[in-house]
């Protein structure tokens, strides 16, 4: 494999720490794999991939990795329960994920090289407690490459690092997607569309967006409010739910031409899922109804009936609940609304009754706890906007898989 231009300025550059922050699909993966491989050609060198979690290196790496050793010829044992591999000339190259307890999994080595990929979702301590003493006694190298995830991240301090020019052990490189080359402009515009303005700006122009103020930047009441009036009565009614206790909160949309119609919205104090089931029938009797509750609703019981969970109760109803098996991180389920309330192209694919006044409200009100990427669940402005997001992120979640064009021969430019 020949590396790309921007991939081959990152490879020879001989910065002990290295930091890589590329939009999405650069072929920031491909890279580090082959920065492991390279170091491993030294004779006994202990050499280490981490990743978020064992299953991510499993998934993403574990397979590329040994089909290049295997090509190279250099294996001499493979153990695939440990992702690890010893070569031939004693090196031994590990895959971790950073997601043990108290990551016991990633302690007590000597390393010569380690490798962060998707740097951003592995926590800060897992390297300076952990990771960053092991490399002490070697006087070991360390790559991190991710795409960012804000100002307040970890990433972004490792990037700040490399750029002080005082520091010549660190050093940093940026490169957006269509620099790496392996996406097209056709690809990368349809992202364009799919994607609010700042995760854009994120996921492809590797920026790091700072996320402080409104959480629901993407809503403006002047677009996103209107009254639309339906000529039949729906067959159809979704109803996204978040079942905190006080409130329960619940919004009822219909999806028309592939934009999002609410067209009510349930708040109840004290209540329970029998009563949310009941009020759901009497304001849309006859209907089929899809619900979206959070994916703990799987577990909890809301129910004034004991030992029954909220998802059976909903099922027993007839009601035809979707809900992911895991919880997807808050900032995609946030992406997803701000995404569909706005995308990069401007165009609106939430449209709110005028009279569901609570949601409005607390899109218009919920920000950033300050000087944190957490968003503020103390004002009472959260629940319907959590409602929201499970039906938004399920229906519609932030795309992750972008195609790749075949190689072709780039014109680089060198990122500010
Ligand atoms: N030097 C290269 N030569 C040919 N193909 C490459 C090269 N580098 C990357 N690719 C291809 O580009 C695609 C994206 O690469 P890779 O998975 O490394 O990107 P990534 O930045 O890690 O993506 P993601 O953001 O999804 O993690 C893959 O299909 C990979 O095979
Ligand atoms: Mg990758």
């Amino acid at each position: 494999m020949k590396l790309s231009v921007p991939q081959k300025s990152v490879a020879q550059d001989q910065t002990r720490f290295r930091t890589v922050v590329a939009g999405r699909r650069f072929g920031k993966t491909m890279l580090a794999i082959r920065e492991i491989c390279y170091h491993a050609r030294i004779p006994e060198q202990v050499c280490w991939g981490i990743l978020p979690s064992y299953r991510q290196a499993k998934m993403i790496w574990w397979d590329q990795l040994k089909t290049r050793l295997n090509k190279l010829n250099w294996v001499k044992k493979i153990n695939e329960a440990e992702l690890s591999i010893v070569l031939k000339n004693n090196s031994k190259i590990c895959l971790k994920g950073a997601d043990g307890a108290g990551f016991e999994n990633l302690r007590g080595a000597k390393l010569n090289f380690l490798v962060l990929d998707e740097a951003a979702n592995i926590p800060q301590q897992a390297w300076t407690e952990v990771l960053r003493p092991s490399l002490a006694d070697t006087k070991g190298k360390a790559l991190f490459i991710g795409t960012p995830k804000g100002v307040g991240n970890f990433l972004y301090d490792l990037y700040q690092e490399g750029l002080d020019t005082t520091n010549d052990s660190w050093s940093s490189h940026t490169f957006t997607t269509i620099q790496g080359g392996f996406v097209d402009e056709k690809e990368i515009e349809e992202a364009r569309r799919d994607l609010d303005k700042k995760t854009f700006e994120q996921e492809f122009e590797a920026t790091f967006v700072t996320y402080s103020g409104l959480v629901y930047y993407g809503f403006k009441r002047s677009e996103n409010v209107k009254e639309l009036r339906f000529t039949t009565p729906q067959k159809m009614i979704h109803i996204s739910i978040d079942f905190n206790i006080d409130p329960m909160s619940a919004v009822c949309f219909v999806i028309d031409n592939n934009r999002i119609i609410v067209i009510d919205e349930i708040e109840m104090y004290g209540s329970n899922t029998d009563e949310l089931v009941n009020e759901i029938y009497s304001r849309f009797p006859g209907t089929k109804i899809f619900a979206y509750p959070d994916p703990s609703a799987k577990a909890r019981k809301t129910s004034a009936i004991a030992g029954r969970t909220d998802i059976s109760l909903l099922a027993n109803a007839g009601i035809i609940v979707k809900a992911p098996n895991k919880h997807m991180p808050v900032r995609d389920r946030i992406n997803s609304v701000n995404s569909k309330l706005c995308n990069g192209k401007g165009e609106r694919g939430i449209l709110i009754h005028p009279k569901c006044k609570k949601l409005i409200s607390c899109l218009e009100r919920q920000i950033y706890k300050p000087g944190t990427s957490q968003p503020d669940k103390n004002s009472g402005h959260d629940g319907m906007n959590d409602a929201l997001g499970y039906g938004v992120s399920y229906l519609f979640p932030i795309t992750r898989q972008y195609n790749v064009q075949p190689q072709v021969n780039w014109s680089v430019r060198i990122a500010k």
